[in-house]
């Protein structure tokens, strides 16, 4: 009896967890949706599918779902120089954007979970601290 009582306790507190999370996660990408607009859309578009050759896509795109850090890292310093994604090679510029370490977590937030990308772990104001150029 105690020990279900315990294992009630557990879920119910795991349910809350993620559900405090998924809360988190929907308003960070509610106000990184407005910084796509602003900021990110006239070269990567509105669907995420960039140009391609040109621009690279961030929807379904290998390189941001398998370079986390290197993808925040480019947003917030800048990206330059030959990068592949999705087979096709880029060699262009994306000058940095002058943003702050919370305005680059909600649009990483958004277009990390926008287009079927989706990621395990919300990016955080900290994170994105701790990144170095
Ligand atoms: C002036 C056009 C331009 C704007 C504006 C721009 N980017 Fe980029 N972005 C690029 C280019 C060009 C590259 C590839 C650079 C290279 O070839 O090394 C890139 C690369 C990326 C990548 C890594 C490659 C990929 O496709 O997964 C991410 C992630 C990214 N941009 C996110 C953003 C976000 C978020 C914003 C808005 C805050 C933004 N970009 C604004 C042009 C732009």
């Amino acid at each position: 009896m105690k020990e279900n009582f315990c294992l009630f306790l557990f879920l119910l507190v795991s349910v809350y967890y993620a559900q405090a999370q998924e809360t988190v996660l929907a308003e960070s990408m509610q106000r990184g949706a407005e910084i796509y607009t602003d900021f990110c859309v006239t070269c990567h578009l509105e669907g995420g599918e960039g140009i391609t050759g040109t621009f690279p896509p961030l929807a379904k795109s290998d390189y941001l779902a398998q370079n986390r850090e290197a993808s925040i890292r480019g947003v917030k310093y800048g990206q330059q120089g030959e990068m592949t994604v999705n087979g096709v090679t880029y060699n262009n510029i994306m000058t940095p954007m002058g943003l702050d370490d919370d305005e680059i977590a909600d649009v990483m937030n958004f277009i990390m979970n926008s287009w079927g990308n989706s990621s395990d772990e919300i990016v955080t104001t900290e994170e994105v601290l701790a990144i170095e150029k």
